[in-house]
Order: structure tokens, then C-alpha cells, then sequence
């Protein structure tokens, strides 16, 4: 298990296959509480969660994404949430629910779970609201899929720093002003 922060940013990978192993309730409990320590707008805390462990309702939001088997193999799953009526600023909330998410996912691996972020099931928000009997109030932001990982061997990559950095201003050393 990572023990720094940066550990946990770096090893952290997407799980998408997982065991029968369930995950307790406890540790779902301490991932929605390490994503509601992120920050949010005027500390507005606009995040809200559904946990999900049975199998009758992950098999019917199985039903609304093309990643059913995903959602089938994960033995939990935490639906995150806007609340609309919590919310002061469009985009200042979205990014809040953002790096409540990644908290999430970081105490996830910390754990020694893993998970996957599930975005396009927000085409089928309507039918998710519906099957956690929810109204239109709780905007979805994502499903999150968690369990513990079948294997660790999922590669992913990144382009090196320079093809993000724009610019770097810094102080240019006396020496070399000559
Ligand atoms: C907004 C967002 C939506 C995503 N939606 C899905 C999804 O629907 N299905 C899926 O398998 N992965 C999804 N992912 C995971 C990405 O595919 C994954 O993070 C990316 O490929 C990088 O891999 P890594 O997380 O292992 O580093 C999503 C990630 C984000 C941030």
C-alpha cells in the first residue's frame, strides 16, 4: 500500500477487473470521507454519494452503460453527486465534484482497493436517478467501481511534461545576465 501522497498519485491506475471479494462498508465510508475533505468554492461542499454493495441494483445500473461488465464486477460502487440546490457557481462546482473524485480514487488505492472512474453512464443520468430513486436535485457526476483488483498489471501512460508546460518564468541567475 502507497504511503506518501505522490506514491498513491503514481501508482494509482484505472481497475477494471476485480474479485469476489467484498468490500465493507467501512472502507466505502472512509473513501466518501477522504472526497469531501477536497476543497470546494466557499467551502460549499456540493458533493453528495449513494453507496451501492447489492447486487439487484448494480445489476440494474449495470443495464444503463456500455461498461455493464464493469459495474457487474466491481462488488461496490459510490455514485457521486451534485446537489443543485448546494451549488453557487457552474463550473467552480463541477471542479469542486472533479477533485472530490480524484481524493476518492486516491484513498481508494491507499486502502489497497481499486477502482475506475465511470463517466459514460452520465448519457443514462435519468435512468441512474430513477433506479437510486433520486430527483432531478442530485446532478451525476460519476459511478466510481470498486473492489478489490483482479491483477495489477494495467499500463497507462502520459506525454512528457514539456508538451503541458506553456511557459516557465523564473529568475534569471546574475551570471548569466552578463
Ligand atoms: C471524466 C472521466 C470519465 C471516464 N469514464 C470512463 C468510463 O466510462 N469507462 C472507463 O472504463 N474508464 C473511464 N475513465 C477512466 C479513463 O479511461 C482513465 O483514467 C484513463 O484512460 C487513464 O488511465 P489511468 O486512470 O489508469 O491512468 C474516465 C476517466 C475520467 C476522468
Amino acid at each position: 500500500m502507497p504511503q506518501t501522497v505522490l506514491e498513491a498519485i503514481y501508482r494509482r491506475r484505472s481497475i477494471r477487473e476485480f474479485t469476489d471479494e467484498d468490500v465493507a462498508l467501512s472502507d466505502l465510508r472512509e473513501i466518501v470521507r477522504a472526497g469531501i475533505w477536497a476543497p470546494s468554492g466557499l467551502n460549499n461542499q456540493p458533493w453528495r454519494f449513494v453507496l451501492v454493495t447489492d447486487d439487484e441494483t448494480r445489476k440494474k445500473l449495470s443495464e444503463t452503460t456500455h461498461y455493464s461488465h464493469i459495474v457487474l464486477a466491481a462488488r461496490a460502487l459510490i455514485a457521486v453527486y451534485l446537489d443543485t440546490e448546494a451549488m453557487y457557481d457552474e463550473v467552480k462546482d463541477h471542479q469542486a465534484a472533479g477533485a472530490c473524485i480524484e481524493n476518492m480514487l486516491l484513498a481508494t488505492e491507499a486502502l489497497g482497493l481499486g477502482a475506475v472512474w465511470l463517466g459514460q453512464i452520465l448519457k443514462n443520468k435519468k435512468e441512474v436517478n430513477q433506479i437510486l430513486d433520486l430527483s432531478s436535485q442530485y446532478d451525476l457526476m460519476a459511478v466510481l467501481a470498486i473492489g478489490y483488483p483482479l491483477h495489477r498489471k494495467q499500463k497507462s501512460s502520459r506525454k512528457g511534461l514539456d508538451a503541458f508546460i506553456l511557459k516557465t518564468f523564473q529568475e534569471v541567475p546574475d551570471v548569466l545576465q552578463k
